[in-house]
């Protein structure tokens, strides 16, 4: 079992000397502006490390005088940054105490009571307001809505590809995209764990209730800096939200950027008063600023693919199957037949939530047999899972619904000109239709005899088949 978010105890008692080093760093090169060089560097490790000065002195090849000259500058300048009395025999305990929950990451989150350090939403990640002396070198963590992770399996290779992006590439935006319960908001919140120390700030917000530009602006600066005097003005408001960007090393996620586009129109196209959104990702694509912009989606956003082709530092990864690892998922449902597993997950996609969904019907009207439950022809799809792909479905637009239901009647995959001629379309309508529903993840393309063919996932395949039969 994982839990995403340690305890602030646990925070401070898992800070190795490498991380308290980093932080003083951090903190002295905020208030001063100089990076510490080498003799500094040395006296900081070795006082964790628990050296005397003497021994210092001897590994540098310093005088002791030299060496506790330089050590109670050290400490004088921390004493500024924190606001207490720092000397060489405290200096660890301060930065681990509890007063390291002004300046360590922290963990912010609403409406959530367990095992979560619980800040109050106005006061929460506003580190003037707890304590004036702060300075702006915190590791805010500050995850509003996001869930809590329960469970977390597989997902190595992903997680090790994003970290890359993000930490060492330092890619500027990445679109991580899947379909729906395919466990897109779960990666990127266990990827907080991994990254978290490389970043000042660590933001995550949904845009599932799809607030506009101004209002999802304002809220981040308010994070940056609670007193600042917000304006109506998006200009303004940009340039003040790319300064922090700048300044200091942010990673923003934005998940659910698909509640952003329109209903009833193909792929991609915002809804009105959402379009100022495209000029804001566009913008932190090409700016140069020292921050990463996580964008998660059901759907792939436009410019960012047409900013990834032209070699901005942009990327996209598509969330497949969980793959092996779904095999958790059946063993915690405590499902028989274990040999059938693999063809459960297949046949479900390896998709987390569609497997959770099912794994109830199994154990609720099959007796958790996997066997049993495969026996029929056709795929069993729980009400759940229905009602969800139902939700998905009223989001396309009435042309691109008859694709689908096209494509769903036939037993083979379907290549364009079949399209065509089934629904009487124009080229250009079709190749827009199928572009779309590709940009929707909903189409998987296939090459046949040198004929690209398209298909339908099993899953949405059984489910427009069922509606067409009790229509
Ligand atoms: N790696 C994982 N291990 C275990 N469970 C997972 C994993 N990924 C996702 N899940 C579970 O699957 C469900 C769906 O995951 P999640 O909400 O992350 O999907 P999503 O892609 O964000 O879906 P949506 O597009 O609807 O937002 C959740 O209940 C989650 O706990
Ligand atoms: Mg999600």
């Amino acid at each position: 079992m994982f839990a995403i978010i340690p305890k602030i105890p646990n925070i401070s008692e898992s800070m190795d000397i490498q991380e308290v080093l980093k932080l003083a760093e951090e903190l002295i090169y905020d208030h001063t502006g100089e990076n510490l060089d080498y003799m500094q560097k040395t006296i900081l490790q070795r006082t964790l490390e628990g050296q005397t000065y003497k021994k210092i002195a001897e590994e540098t090849y310093a005088s002791e005088t030299h060496v506790r000259y330089i050590g109670a500058k050290l400490w004088k300048t921390l004493s500024e940054v924190l606001g207490e009395n720092i000397t060489k025999t405290n200096f660890r305990t301060i930065l681990e105490n509890a007063s390291i929950y002004n300046f360590a990451p922290v963990f912010c989150r609403d409406n959530v009571t367990s095992n979560i350090n619980i800040c109050p939403s106005n006061s929460r990640a506003s580190p003037t307001k707890t304590n004036s002396q702060q300075t702006p070198t915190q590791h805010i963590i500050n995850l509003d809505k996001a869930p809590e992770i329960i469970n977390f399996y597989g997902r190595t290779e992903e997680l090790s590809t994003l970290s890359k992006w993000i930490v060492s590439d330092r890619l500027r935006v990445i679109s991580l995209l899947g379909i729906s319960g395919i466990g897109k908001t779960t990666l990127s919140l266990k990827l907080i764990q991994q990254i978290k120390t490389n970043f000042n700030y660590i933001i995550y917000r949904t845009l599932r209730f799809s607030p506009t530009l101004t209002t999802t602006i304002t809220n981040l600066l308010e994070i940056f800096a609670p007193e600042i005097e917000t304006s109506d003005n998006i200009e303004t408001l940009l340039s003040q939200l790319q300064k922090y960007l700048e300044k200091y090393r942010c990673c923003i996620i934005f998940d659910d950027v698909q509640k952003l586009f329109a209903t009833g129109k193909l792929s991609g196209q915002y809804k009105s008063g959402y379009e100022d959104y495209r000029d804001f990702f566009q913008l932190l694509v090409t700016v140069s600023h020292q921050s990463c912009l996580l964008l998660i989606s059901r759907e792939k956003i436009p410019e960012i693919t047409k900013l990834e082709t032209e070699n901005y530092p942009v990327r996209t990864l598509i969330l497949g199957s969980l793959g092996a690892a779904a095999n958790e998922i059946c063993q915690k449902r405590q499902l028989a037949n274990r040999e059938s597993w693999e063809k459960l997950i297949n046949n479900y996609q390896g998709n987390p939530r569609w497997l959770e969904m099912v794994a109830t019907t199994i154990q609720e009207l099959f007796g958790a047999q996997v066997a049993e439950f495969l026996e029929y022809e056709t795929l069993i799809l729980p009400e759940a899972l229905q009602t969800e792909l139902e939700q998905q479905l009223q989001r396309l637009s009435s042309v691109e619904i008859k694709v689908m239901e096209q494509i769903a009647n036939q037993s083979k995959p379907i290549s364009i000109g079949e399209i065509i001629n089934k629904l009487q379309l124009s080229i250009q309508e079709s190749v827009n239709l199928i572009q779309s529903l590709k940009k929707r993840l909903l189409l998987d393309r296939q090459s046949e005899n040198n004929l690209t063919v398209f298909t339908l996932n099993p899953v949405w395949k059984q489910y427009l088949k069922n509606k067409r039969e009790i229509e």
